[in-house]
């Protein structure tokens, strides 16, 4: 108790365990002003009474934004929000830290405007998500993809081999910038220490999105963040499994960067809202805090014990399965993609969800991710092993799913024109099936994960069909 003791009272007293925006939210919310300022329904009062009920009213009349009440600004950074940034990046072990709003989607496409121009060739691995896409279209530079692995029997990409990246890199000289996702959405991490030697020793800067593993410089037993292990800017989604209010995100530009990270600022203020929510932003400022804190530190062994605890049981049903490291690749031990013998992923999420009130991160055709996150306890993941060893021995059927399968196609792209002439070129609406043999102009990216099946610029073959059976209708570039 007394080691316990001693370790709180150092935490309170790191330079770290305090949280500048959240105090001076709490300073402005002790000392209301009288607001003739937006947001209009000034502090909760004009608002539809079910919601403020639903909220609380402490939680209404604390949204607000920038600029008042000495809460500092985003653009450029000042006062308590530049402090809370300055805080993020000791806490992450980067030089600097940009807090973003429209979460990791704003900062990919801050990074290709900052780091790309029209007609840079960036090597990007093809499981990228969709706004990376989005950054490129804006920026006119052009992809050059990095094929994962396929993990066989799972219908997903899984970790992208150095020596493609080495490969890739000797067959175009011209390549200006690496872009890799690190971990998949389901878990699978790639060898980024080796990656970003290969990119040092070109002196070809590195971008890791880590959107996925924001937790992993707070725990040994997590995998290594790319901000230790070289990479030139990082991107983590707070609001994923950090602990922050959704859409809140966090860009870290590393120490030693090859990347300009004032270029970086300036696209971030070109696509950033002027109208920051305060409320978001305290929720980034105390989801670092909470994390450095002797609590968040409970709470990610708890979480990771958990996780290996629900692995465990899993390992003991022979009906289900889960996605493992001797697959020859490392999984974040927390992201648990399970499949079960004779019922689709689909199916599998419709039973925990109506027999046992269980909701999942995702399901796909073949498996379902289960997140275990800081916040959940040990009775919530003991209640979910109980239910998955439940079905397990159940004959479960699952006729329309296995009938309706739609299996993510895992196609080497043809890749026809450049992402942004395609998607800026004229174009027709054509039936899928007279979309075959044609350039689509297009992202077919479905969410969750994010990731693209067809992109602006690519030719759309017959094996895309079976994925696009919920689309009737695609747009294609239009032939003179
Ligand atoms: C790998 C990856 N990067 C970026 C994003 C975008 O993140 P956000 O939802 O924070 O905008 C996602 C979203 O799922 C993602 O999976």
């Amino acid at each position: 108790m007394a080691k316990l003791l001693k370790k709180y009272c150092k935490d309170k007293t790191s330079v770290q365990v305090k949280a500048p925006i959240v105090e001076a939210l709490k300073r402005s919310f002790e000392h209301p002003s009288y607001q003739f300022h937006i947001p209009g329904h000034t502090k909760g009062r004009a608002i539809y009474d079910d919601f403020k009920q639903l909220t609380g009213t402490r939680m209404i009349s604390l949204d607000t934004t920038d600029e008042f009440d000495n809460l500092g600004t985003l653009h450029p950074a000042t006062g308590p929000i530049k402090e809370a940034q300055e805080l993020a990046a000791q806490a992450f072990g980067a030089e600097r830290t940009f807090f973003l709003l429209n979460g990791s989607t704003v900062g990919n496409i801050a990074m290709a405007l900052g780091c790309t121009k029209k007609g840079n060739k960036i090597l990007v691995n093809r499981n990228c998500h969709r706004s990376i896409l989005t950054g490129l279209i804006l920026s006119g530079a052009e992809p050059v993809w990095a094929i994962p692995k396929q993990v066989e029997g799972w219908s997903i990409w899984g970790s992208i081999s150095p020596q493609d990246i080495e490969d890739s890199l000797n067959l175009h000289d011209d390549i200006s910038l690496v872009w890799i996702t690190n971990p998949t959405y389901e878990g699978v991490v790639s060898d980024i220490k080796s990656i970003s030697a290969i990119c040092k020793r070109r002196g070809v800067p590195l971008i890791v999105d880590e959107a996925h593993g924001c937790l992993w410089n707070f725990s040994n037993d997590l995998p290594e963040t790319a901000l230790k292990l070289g990479a030139d800017a990082v991107l983590h989604s707070l609001h994923k499994t950090g602990g922050s209010m959704s859409q809140s995100s966090m860009l870290h530009i590393a120490k030693n960067s090859l990347i300009d990270a004032n270029a970086v600022e300036k696209a971030l203020k070109l696509m950033h809202t002027t109208s920051p929510s305060m409320l978001l932003l305290a929720s980034l400022d105390a989801a670092r805090a909470n994390l450095v804190s002797y609590k968040g530190k409970k709470l990610i062994s708890r979480m990771i014990k958990n996780a290996k605890y629900l692995r465990k049981r899993i390992d003991g049903m022979e009906k289900i399965h889960q996605l493992k490291p001797d697959f020859g690749f490392l999984t974040d031990v927390t992201k648990v993609f399970v499949k079960m013998d004779g019922i689709s992923g689909k199916r599998l999420e419709t039973i925990l969800e109506v027999d046992f009130n269980i909701e999942v991160e995702s399901a796909s055709d073949v498996g379902v991710l289960l997140l275990v996150n800081q916040g959940n306890t040990f009775n919530d993941v003991k209640y979910l092993a109980d239910a998955l060893e439940k079905i397990s021995q159940t004959n479960y059927t699952d006729l329309y799913y296995l009938e309706n399968r739609k299996h993510m196609p895992l196609v080497i792209p043809q890749i026809k024109m450049s992402p942004r002439d395609a998607y800026f070129s004229k174009k027709e609406t054509v039936s899928k099936h007279d979309a075959v043999g044609r350039i689509s102009a297009e992202v077919i990216a479905e969410c969750p994960p994010g990731i693209s099946i067809l992109l602006p610029g690519e030719l759309i073959r017959e094996e895309h069909l079976p994925y696009l059976k919920d689309y009737e209708f695609i747009e294609v570039v239009k032939e003179n």
